[in-house]
């Protein structure tokens, strides 16, 4: 039996003004896969993501989600049919409780509360910190623990896809290590990730597939490991 992409995005370009950040760009993610985007700053793999969440809009190109084509959707609408977007680090409501940022998570959701409640408690157990945090404001949070609870909160949505955006930004090697070895251990739980990151050597590592992208454009594509071993991209981006 063989099974196609999950996710399909197919020529898509977006432009700022007369600037075209991406330039017709064309990948795949695969159900139960760690799929990721590197490259360097303004490579234009933020954009990438933005669009797929349609919060920018797309000049070109087609994205469809296990055969529901998602390209003209609201971002609620894209939550809703299962593509829930990381929020960035910082971005998490700081004025509100661990707890309420988590539940905020679930807005989309039409299931029960006691449905909720047991996806709240597997967030807990995956981010024990969060547990001890749970009435704590979430801008008493470590950065760290900042990234974590973006994290719980897009898991709150139920995804059948998890879109991150350099979740190892601004935060220390360790810190970086704990929140991929959770990503792994999310993935193990069979959910797809599509990763965004600069630091390309942590992403490639965890990932199945990978894509570099260069101003606006696919350069180089295959497993994580082949790009790990690939000299062009030792050259480029492993300090050789
Ligand atoms: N809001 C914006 N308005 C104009 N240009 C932008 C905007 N956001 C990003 N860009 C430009 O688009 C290109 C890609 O940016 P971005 O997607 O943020 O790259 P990356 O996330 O890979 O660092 C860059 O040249 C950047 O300057
Ligand atoms: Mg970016």
């Amino acid at each position: 039996m063989s099974t196609g992409p999950l996710l399909k995005v197919e020529g898509l370009r977006v432009a700022y003004g007369h600037i075209e950040a991406v330039k017709g760009i064309d990948f795949e993610l695969h159900e139960g896969r760690i799929t990721t985007l590197v490259g360097a700053n303004g490579a234009g793999k933020s954009t990438t993501l933005l669009a797929l969440s349609g919060l920018v809009a797309k000049a070109a190109g087609r994205v469809v989600l296990d055969g529901q084509d998602l390209t003209a959707l609201s971002p609620h609408r894209i939550v809703a049919s299962g593509m829930v977007q990381v929020a960035e680090g910082r971005a998490t409501l700081t004025t509100l409780t661990v707890r309420e940022n988590l539940e905020l998570g679930a807005y989309t959701r039409r299931d029960g509360r006691a449905q909720r409640a047991e996806d709240l408690e597997r967030i807990y157990t995956l981010f024990p910190r969060l547990k001890e945090r749970a009435d704590g404001l979430a801008g008493n949070l470590s950065g760290g623990e900042q990234q974590m609870l973006a994290i719980g909160r897009a898991l709150m949505a139920k995804p059948r896809v998890l879109l991150l955006d350099e979740p190892s930004m601004g935060l220390a090697p360790i810190i970086v290590q704990d929140i991929f070895r959770t990503l792994r251990e999310i993935n193990k739980a069979g959910l797809t990730i599509f990763l965004v990151e600069q630091n390309v050597r942590q992403a490639l590592k965890i990932a199945d597939s990978a894509y570099v992208i260069e101003t606006g454009r696919i350069v180089l594509s295959g497993s994580g490991h082949e790009l790990l071993g690939n000299p062009k991209v030792q050259d480029a981006y492993l300090g050789g």
